[in-house]
C-alpha cells in the first residue's frame, strides 16, 4: 500500500488520520463530496459568499472539502453562476476561497473539482455544445440541452490544455489539491461512454482509446503541478444506461489511473439521463452507500485511497465501511448542505443519523420543474454564504423564488471577456 492508516494497531475510524500517497496528511476521513454552489459572480469569480460558506464548513472540522465545480473553459457553463478558473482571471479571489478553508481549519484540504460539462450545457448557456461526437442527450432532456457538434483532435488537445492550466491555477492561489471531474455525464465522463463517445480516430472507439482523454488531462496536470500535490479524480462506478461506461470500463480505468500515479479516486454513478448519484435502488439502501459494493471489488485491483459518495447517512454505516477497508474516505454531499458540523456532531454521538431535510414546496410538478433534488440544497448553501445556519424545515418555496429572481437576472449575461 502506498497509502498509510496512521493509526495502524486498531482498524481506521472517521477520526483516524490518514496519509495520501504524496505523503499529505488529512485530519479524518470527511470527505465533503463537490455541490455546485452557484455562487460565481458576474465575473465567473468567487466571492466573500464563497469564502463564507468554505468558512462555514471548515470549522465543522471535514478533512477533505472539495468544491463545487470549477469550469476550465468560460466557453462552456454547466449552470449560469459557475465559477471559472482560466488565464484571464484575477488569482487574488481564488487565494481568498482557498484561504477560507486552510487558515480556518488547521491541516484542512480544500481541492478544486475541475469540469468542462460537454453536452450538458442547458440552450440559454450554450447554443452550440460540444462532445466528442454529435450525439444528443435524451429522456425528455433534448428540450433543454442543444444537440452537441463533434471536436476536433485540435480542440480536444486544446480542452487538454485548458484543464492543466486550471490545475496550475488552483495549486498557485493555495488550494491543496485538484479533483477531475469525470463522472455524472460531463465531458471527461462522455469521452469515456461507448453511448456517447462514436468516434473512429485515437480518442474513441476501444476502452483504451475512449480513456484516452482522461489520461491525458491527468498527465497534462501532473506535468504542471509536480509529483508533491494531490490530484484526484470522480469516477462512474458504471453510467446506468443502456450502451453506456460499465463496471468493466471503471475497473480498467482505475487499474490504469492506478498505475499512472493518481492520488485519490471518488467513487460516484449516473448521469443527467440516469441520475444515480443521488438516487438508491433498494438493495443498497439497508448498506446506506450506493456504490459500496463496486468499491469493495475495486479495492482489490488498487492502493489509491478511495472514497464513495452517494446515501451515507449513519455514523454507523460510515464507520463499518471504514473498518472493512473497502474504502478510506466517506463521501458526503447533501448531509454537509444541512449540517456543516456533522463530523463534530458525529464525534459526540455515535447514533448520529445525518439530516437530509425535505426537498419539496409540495407540489409535485413544482418540484419537477425547479430541480427541488438538488436546488433545495443550494437555495441551503446560500444561507450560509449570507453568513445564516442551514435550515432543515425550509419551504421548497424559497427555492422556487431563488430560481425565479435568478431567470430574471439571467437577462443580464455574465461577463466572459
Ligand atoms: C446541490 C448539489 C450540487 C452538486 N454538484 C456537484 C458537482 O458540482 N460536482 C459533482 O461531482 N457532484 C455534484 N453533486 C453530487 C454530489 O457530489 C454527490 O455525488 C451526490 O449528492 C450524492 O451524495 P450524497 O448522498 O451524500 O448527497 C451535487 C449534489 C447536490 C445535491
Amino acid at each position: 500500500m502506498n497509502s498509510v492508516n496512521l493509526s495502524c494497531d486498531h482498524a481506521p475510524t472517521l477520526y483516524s488520520k490518514f496519509s495520501l500517497p504524496g505523503g499529505q496528511s488529512v485530519n479524518n476521513r470527511f470527505f465533503k463530496s463537490a455541490m455546485s454552489e452557484q455562487l460565481g459572480n458576474s465575473r465567473l469569480l468567487p466571492d466573500q459568499r464563497l469564502v463564507r460558506v468554505y468558512q462555514r464548513w471548515a470549522k465543522g472540522g471535514t478533512g477533505v472539502l472539495v468544491t463545487g465545480n470549477v469550469m476550465v473553459d468560460r466557453e462552456a457553463l454547466g449552470e449560469y453562476k459557475n465559477v471559472v478558473l482560466d488565464e484571464q482571471q484575477d488569482l487574488q479571489p481564488f487565494c481568498a476561497w482557498a484561504e477560507a478553508a486552510t487558515q480556518t481549519q488547521p491541516g484542512a484540504h480544500i481541492w478544486m473539482q475541475l469540469n468542462h460539462p460537454g453536452k450538458q450545457s442547458p440552450k440559454n448557456l450554450s447554443p452550440q455544445p460540444v462532445a466528442p461526437s454529435a450525439v444528443a442527450l435524451g429522456r425528455g432532456l433534448e428540450a433543454a440541452f442543444n444537440k452537441p457538434r463533434e471536436l476536433s483532435d485540435a480542440e480536444i488537445l486544446k480542452l487538454v490544455e485548458k484543464f492543466a492550466t486550471s490545475a496550475a491555477l488552483a495549486q498557485e492561489a493555495g488550494f491543496t489539491g485538484v479533483q477531475i471531474h469525470a463522472a455524472h455525464g460531463y465531458l471527461v465522463n462522455q469521452f469515456l461512454s461507448p453511448h456517447h463517445n462514436r468516434r473512429t480516430d485515437r480518442w474513441g472507439g476501444s476502452s483504451e482509446n475512449r480513456r484516452r482523454f482522461c489520461l491525458e488531462i491527468y498527465r497534462a496536470i501532473r506535468a504542471r503541478v509536480g509529483k508533491g500535490f494531490p490530484v484526484a479524480i470522480k469516477i462512474n462506478s458504471a453510467d446506468f444506461q443502456k450502451g453506456g461506461f460499465d463496471e468493466n470500463d471503471a475497473f480498467d480505468l482505475i487499474r490504469v489511473l492506478s498505475e499512472e500515479g493518481m492520488d485519490h479516486i471518488e467513487i460516484s454513478g449516473g448521469n443527467y439521463e440516469s441520475p444515480a448519484m443521488t438516487g438508491a435502488k433498494q438493495s443498497t439502501v439497508e448498506r446506506e452507500a450506493y456504490f459500496l459494493t463496486f468499491a469493495e471489488r475495486a479495492r482489490e485491483i488498487t492502493d489509491v485511497p478511495l472514497a464513495v459518495t452517494g446515501g451515507f447517512r449513519s455514523v454507523n454505516a460510515m464507520e463499518q465501511a471504514l473498518a472493512s477497508n473497502a474504502i478510506d474516505f466517506i463521501g458526503l454531499a447533501r448531509p454537509l448542505a444541512i449540517n456543516p458540523d456533522l463530523p463534530r456532531c458525529a464525534a459526540a454521538d455515535s447514533s448520529y443519523i445525518a439530516e437530509t431535510g425535505n426537498p419539496t414546496c409540495g407540489v409535485r410538478a413544482v418540484d419537477t420543474m425547479f430541480m427541488m433534488a438538488i436546488g433545495w440544497y443550494e437555495t441551503q448553501i446560500a444561507r450560509m454564504a449570507k453568513g445564516k445556519n442551514p435550515k432543515p424545515n425550509l419551504s421548497g418555496w424559497w427555492t422556487v423564488l431563488d430560481a425565479v429572481w435568478s431567470m430574471g437576472m439571467s437577462s443580464i449575461k455574465p461577463r466572459r471577456a
